[in-house]
């Protein structure tokens, strides 16, 4: 209930302007990596040193046009060449709609093809993250073409809040792949979507359990330490080995309960987001943490 108020309130103009001119001193920057790419490979390089991996992702979605669209193609192969020439323990995460499908499908598909095959070029990975429910469909099925072409080099993202994520986990299960498992942080109706964080919570327990056992690589992306205690005792009950699973976390929310994973021997990755872009991401983060929302709006008020 609470984000769907904030993320609608996003919406507003006003709203938008507002915490565009103030927002990334005030409080994005506490998500954010910084506006440069030179930012986010600091903080990747950072991470890196105390054992934790990254995914980095280049801020943007919902381009307008074409040209918009292949502007962020070409900067996330900047992104690629420079985490490989720096030799970083790090990948690339991003978004259909900012390669564009909603410009044109095939372009958006084709620049997102283009990347996963660079990537598996030079022995890396693409995460396609998921966005709200209008791309689901459209995402998984991206992903399981990419998947026959360039098999362990692309991964998906399915979130606890819909409904169907256990039957298109199913429908993904022929073979063993990769999957992010998340809460989902956009806006849905309760027909898609549980309403009550309850059943978001069984939900994503569930899916966490489903992957494993169907022998896909799992990356737990969550900072809720009882989703974590559930997937480790789940883990050492069925003797899940080491390098089928990761933990994941966002840069800058509980880094404290990553690095504790990573001192205990555990796969750790942070999701690291750098850009000019930074606004839709950061209304996400204040929209799940009512404390977030307050100290944004002290910060405002106290400028
Ligand atoms: P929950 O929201 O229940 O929070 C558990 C606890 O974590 C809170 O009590 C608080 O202590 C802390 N916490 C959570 N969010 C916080 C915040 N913003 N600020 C401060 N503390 C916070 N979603 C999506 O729809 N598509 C995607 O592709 C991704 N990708 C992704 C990658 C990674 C690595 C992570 C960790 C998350 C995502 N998400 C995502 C976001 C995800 O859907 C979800 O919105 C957030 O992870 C918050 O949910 P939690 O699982 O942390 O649980």
């Amino acid at each position: 209930m609470f984000r769907q108020v904030i993320l609608s309130v996003a919406d507003n103009r006003l709203v938008s302007e507002t915490i565009k001119r103030y927002g990334f001193q005030m409080g994005a920057r506490r998500f954010v990596a910084g506006e440069t790419l030179d930012d986010a490979v600091r903080a990747t390089r950072a991470m890196n040193q105390e054992g934790i991996a990254a995914t980095l992702d280049h801020l943007g979605e919902s381009v307008r046009d074409r040209a918009e669209a292949e502007q962020a193609a070409r900067a996330y192969h900047e992104l690629q060449a420079r985490l490989h020439a720096e030799k970083l323990d790090a990948n690339v995460s991003l978004k259909l709609s900012m390669m564009g499908i909603d410009v044109d499908r095939a372009l958006g598909i084709e620049q997102t093809r283009e990347l996963v095959a660079e990537a598996a070029r030079l022995g890396s990975f693409v995460r396609i993250d998921m966005e709200d429910s209008r791309y689901t469909d459209v995402t998984l099925n991206a992903f399981r073409d990419f998947w026959s072409l360039y098999p362990g080099h692309v991964g998906a993202v399915l979130q606890a809040y819909l409904r169907r994520s256990s039957s298109d986990l199913e429908a993904l299960s022929d073979e063993p792949r990769n999957f992010r498992i998340v809460k989902g942080a956009y806006n849905e109706p309760p027909n898609l979507a549980f309403p009550a964080k309850a059943d978001v919570d069984d939900h994503y327990r569930a899916l966490v359990e489903q992957s494993l056992a169907a022998g896909h690589y799992t990356a737990i992306a969550t900072h809720d330490e009882r989703m974590i205690g559930h997937a480790l005792r789940y883990i050492r009950a069925h003797n899940i080995p080491k390098d089928r699973f990761e933990f994941q976390m966002l840069y800058g929310i509980n880094l404290g309960g990553l690095r504790e994973l990573t001192r205990e021997g555990y796969r750790t990755r942070v999701y690291i987001p750098y850009g000019t872009d930074w606004y839709a991401y950061f209304t996400r983060r204040l929209a799940e943490r009512p404390a977030n929302l307050l100290f944004f709006a002290r910060a405002l008020w106290n400028r």
